[in-house]
């Protein structure tokens, strides 16, 4: 399976930069070796860079191809912790068994899979997602994110190009411009595309029509769709947040592949500390690791992981500095609420799209924060992680 990713370094970055507005740089997805033909991405390996001379400073070109092979090497990495087929992939119960049954019925009808639209926080596996179902398919995953959709030519690009069965995955699908998002109507319902030739009175629209594929869209905010789009998939699929044992199950296979020794119950503390999030608990474990490095300290045990994440900030049930911050706001200016979520991120400088997005929906799973019409609220429960004493009227305002 050939993964070719429109975030390639190699591309101009869109003005628009995904990594730029969005949590989920660690997210992008480089190249394996045998797709090299296809994209012109510096090769790492053996490393682009020459050495420099040590009296003279990196130049700018340099400086960038440095950044660029680091980027790189980040993104080879995460690709070998992802998992590679269904069977490999930890949690989402319902849904591998829903893409399971599309999978074998669309191979036993020697068809594409239907449109997938996958939904829900950030680093849940949905770009992981989408890289499985090619895989299972044998068909190549292009991946692009909506912000990089910029103009018309950027998506027609794309999709002329799509083979038969290829998966396109776009990231953020909310987020495409309107003249991009009316180009894939036709391209998903009929599999042909309009393209205008000409301008003025000689101007003439032409069908061209495409292979059959399989759009796979993903987005934090599946309410910020236009119906249009969001009715032209053929399944819509919310990805949950993990729970303890799957993320321990995900610590110690990644565990395995980076050769880190963890205990079961070192892996436990860092899934506790995971916000439910496999990314989260990825990330957490190789700062874990590079604890037991410097310190010396061998295996990563329940203590030894403990110790390390509250030296990185992170605390039992997974808040960090941003989320106590905004909690304690919450609680010392606003009596706990109700605040509105444009009042908070001003009082925190926060955006509130992030906010919204990245910090809102684990303290929601976790119960420490409730929306109402009138605003959000502190629970009880996040004003006695913090310390403090919830009033009744508190009480009451949850429960009226
Ligand atoms: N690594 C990250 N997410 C994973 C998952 N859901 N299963 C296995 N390994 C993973």
């Amino acid at each position: 399976m050939a993964i070719i990713s429109s975030k390639s370094s190699s591309q101009p970055k869109p003005s628009a930069a995904p990594t730029a507005e969005s949590p989920k740089s660690a997210g992008a997805v480089g190249q394996p070796p045998d797709d090299a033909s296809s994209q012109q991405q510096p090769s790492a390996s053996p490393s682009p860079i020459q050495p420099q001379n040590a009296s003279e400073p990196p130049s700018a070109s340099t400086k960038l191809l440095e950044a660029d092979a680091q980027g790189d090497e980040k993104e080879r990495q995460e690709e070998r912790l992802r998992p590679q087929r269904l069977a490999d992939y930890i949690g989402q119960k319902s849904l591998k068994e829903v893409l399971g049954i599309a999978i074998q019925a669309a191979q036993g009808r020697g068809e594409p899979l239907d449109h997938l639209l996958l939904y829900g926080p950030p680093g849940l596996g949905k770009t992981t997602m989408s890289l499985i179902l090619a895989a299972e398919m044998g068909v190549s995953c292009k991946i692009t994110s909506a912000p990089a959709l910029e103009r018309p030519r950027d998506i027609v690009g794309l999709l002329v190009n799509l083979q038969a069965g290829d998966v396109l995955f776009i990231d953020e699908i909310h987020r495409l411009p309107r003249v991009t998002e009316e180009i894939l109507y036709p391209a998903m319902e009929d599999f042909r595309i309009d393209v205008t030739i000409g301008k003025g009175q000689s101007a003439r629209t032409r069908s061209v029509g495409l292979q059959r594929f399989t759009l796979v869209g993903a987005t934090t905010k599946v309410g910020a769709l236009t119906s249009p789009l969001r009715d032209r998939f053929g399944l819509i699929q919310r990805l949950r947040f993990y729970e303890l044992d799957e993320l321990t199950a995900i610590i110690l296979r990644t565990a395995e592949i980076l050769s880190t020794k963890v205990t079961q119950d070192g892996a436990e503390e860092i899934g506790r500390r995971a916000r439910g999030t496999p990314r989260i608990a990825n990330r957490l474990l190789k700062r874990v690791r590079d604890f037991v490095q410097v310190k010396k300290l061998g295996e990563i045990n329940q203590a030894i992981a403990a110790e390390a994440l509250e030296l990185f900030n992170v605390d039992p049930v997974g808040l960090d500095w941003t989320d106590r911050r905004m909690l304690t706001m919450m609680i010392e200016n606003f009596g706990g609420g109700p605040v509105g979520l444009d009042t908070l991120a001003a009082a925190t400088g926060e955006d509130a799209q992030t906010i919204e997005e990245v910090y809102e929906p684990y303290l929601l799973q976790i119960g420490y924060l409730q929306r109402t019409p009138r605003g959000r609220i502190a629970a009880p429960a996040a004003w006695q992680h913090l310390g403090y004493d919830a009033p009744d009227s508190q009480l009451s305002l949850l429960n009226s």
